[in-house]
């Protein structure tokens, strides 16, 4: 079934200048992009896409990092493309969870500054197309 999933290149992947590395990694996989921008989180931004992780500790450090700087903010299209961006990110944790041939199994080490975020479900993804991209929504 071919579906939309909204994908961050997180301010970590832009400065350390992934960004390219991580795109050819979407495309070899088959995902299609839709839309494609670098973008500054405002705090407003940050704060409703990352809204379900309000009450956690790592909340407020989270929010610094995510509106630090530019990232690059995609829509990717394809056949289950939610789980398949999910694959080819690796586990939240780069080190426990994320395998090597992951973009964070292979790039990252840190859980906090884990280069990329892909929406989780079906209703992540449509919320999060209409805080990034509103022209898309609907
Ligand atoms: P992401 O997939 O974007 O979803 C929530 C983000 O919060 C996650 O990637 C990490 O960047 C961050 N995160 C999750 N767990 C932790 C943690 N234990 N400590 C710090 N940051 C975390």
């Amino acid at each position: 079934m071919t579906e939309r999933t909204l994908v961050l290149i997180k301010p970590d992947g832009v400065e350390r200048s992934l960004v390219g590395d991580i795109i050819s990694r979407i495309e070899r996989k088959g995902l299609t992009l839709v839309a494609l921008e670098l973008k500054t989180a405002s705090d407003e931004v940050a704060r409703g896409h990352y809204a379900e992780h309000a009450d956690k500790p790592f909340f407020p450090s989270l929010l610094e990092f995510i509106t630090s700087g530019p990232l690059v903010a995609a829509v990717l299209e394809g056949p289950r493309a939610i789980a398949a961006f999910r694959q080819i990110a690796g586990g939240t944790d780069p080190v426990e969870k994320a395998v090597p041939g992951t973009i964070r199994g292979d790039l990252a080490l840190n859980t906090q500054y884990n280069l990329v975020h892909g929406s989780d479900s079906p209703e992540s993804a449509e919320r999060e197309i209409a805080i990034w991209f509103p022209e898309l929504a609907g």
